[in-house]
């Protein structure tokens, strides 16, 4: 039966669930008049509840230095050839008042896990670009903190927080990070996100090394009842200094669907087109939005570090100025007939 997928997605669209089984057949048996089903359908969804409007994030990616060794990411503990950098306290607060001027209202800071930069300093740090931008929201993005460094951060203002699962599947998740990760202790960290007040972001890797259709099924289960604010999904591309430098890139396709299922089971989730779909693609944002994205990330961080903060080969915009992205995405989005919204642009 030609139209089984197509049927499915409509009862997604009219249920926002699937179960497990049903998963599995979306998920296994696609094909491109599929995705291109799907996108018509979340685009209308988004596009209902958004209107033609883009929300920016501009993301300061302030240290690259991490305690971690994540096998498929390019600034994990092991990568010797890694640069280390760490922006000080000022130069962060700068790259938010920098992109203050060019209409940023959310400001993401991200980082590997870099003990340097204690809770405590991040509170201040948040609290400093609270009180000089009091019409905006901060959001974080540091890994696996604990409950009281959350709450602490969470008391200076900090509104959002991006912490990828990166995998639903307990097996998965020990095939891409060594043993000293445990996946339920990055599950306990969303949970007490979620329970700080957080709007809390959740996400995973398309095309990871080991993924199969069952782990996808388990991640959109795990979209279905976890119900984060934001989701952020963008495909595995390999790293050339890390064990998986050999691996293949994830599916551009697939990412661009699991994005519209995204949307049709959560039409107000805040969903990201990113800078890994701009990298396998040219014109990978766009075709996000027009998959049913309304969020783009541009980078605020100085051009100096940029290159460094590379997480997989071939990253984008690591030679432009914040300014110069700024106006890159407000061309790209005014070319597919989408609007950048200068608001804070909360979950609602
Ligand atoms: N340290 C924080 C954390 O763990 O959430 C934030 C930084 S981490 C580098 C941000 C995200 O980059 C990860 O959640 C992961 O999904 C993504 N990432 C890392 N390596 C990648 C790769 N090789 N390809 C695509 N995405 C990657
Ligand atoms: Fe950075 Fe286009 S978004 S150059």
């Amino acid at each position: 039966m030609g139209d089984k997928v197509k049927k499915l997605i409509d009862k997604l669209n009219k249920n926002k669930h699937l179960d497990r089984e049903e998963w599995l057949t979306v998920l296994g048996e696609w094909d491109e008049s599929d995705r291109e089903y799907a996108a018509d359908i979340a685009r209308a969804v988004s596009e209902g509840v958004f209107g033609k409007k883009i929300y920016i994030r501009g993301i300061v990616e302030f240290s690259n230095v991490c305690k971690n060794d994540c096998l498929y990411c390019g600034i994990r503990r092991s990568n010797k050839n890694a640069q280390r950098y760490r922006l000080t306290d000022d130069e962060i607060l700068m790259c938010c008042d920098e992109g203050y001027e060019y209409g940023f209202r959310t400001f993401v800071l991200q980082s590997g896990e870099d003990l340097s930069y204690s809770a405590k300093r991040i509170a201040d740090i948040v609290s400093r670009i609270k009180k000089a931008h009091p019409d905006c929201a901060v959001t974080l993005s540091l890994g696996e903190k604990e409950y009281d460094e959350l709450k602490l951060m969470r008391q200076a203002g900090a509104d959002r927080y991006l912490l990828r699962h990166e995998t639903a599947n307990e097996e998965h998740y020990k095939k891409l990070h060594p043993s000293d990760m445990s996946f339920s202790h990055r599950m306990k960290c969303l949970e007490d996100l979620k329970s700080l007040g957080y709007q809390t972001g959740a996400g995973i890797m398309v095309g990871s090394p080991y993924q199969t259709i069952d782990c996808l099924a388990d991640d959109m289960a795990f979209f279905e009842s976890f119900r984060p604010e934001m989701i952020g999904i963008g495909p595995f591309l390999p790293h050339k200094d890390t064990p998986f430098c050999d691996e293949p890139k994830g599916s551009y396709e697939l990412t661009l669907f699991l994005l519209s299922l995204c949307r049709i089971l959560l039409p107000r989730v805040l969903l990201p087109a990113t800078t890994a779909l701009g990298t396998i693609r040219p014109n990978g944002r766009e075709q996000g939005v027009l998959s049913g994205a309304n969020v783009i990330m541009p980078n605020l961080s100085p051009t100096a570090v940029r290159k460094k903060y590379m997480l997989y080969d071939g990253k984008i915009c690591t030679e432009d100025s914040s300014d110069e992205c700024r106006s890159c995405i407000q061309a790209r989005m005014k070319r597919i007939g989408y609007e950048v919204e200068i608001s804070r642009g909360d979950f609602k």
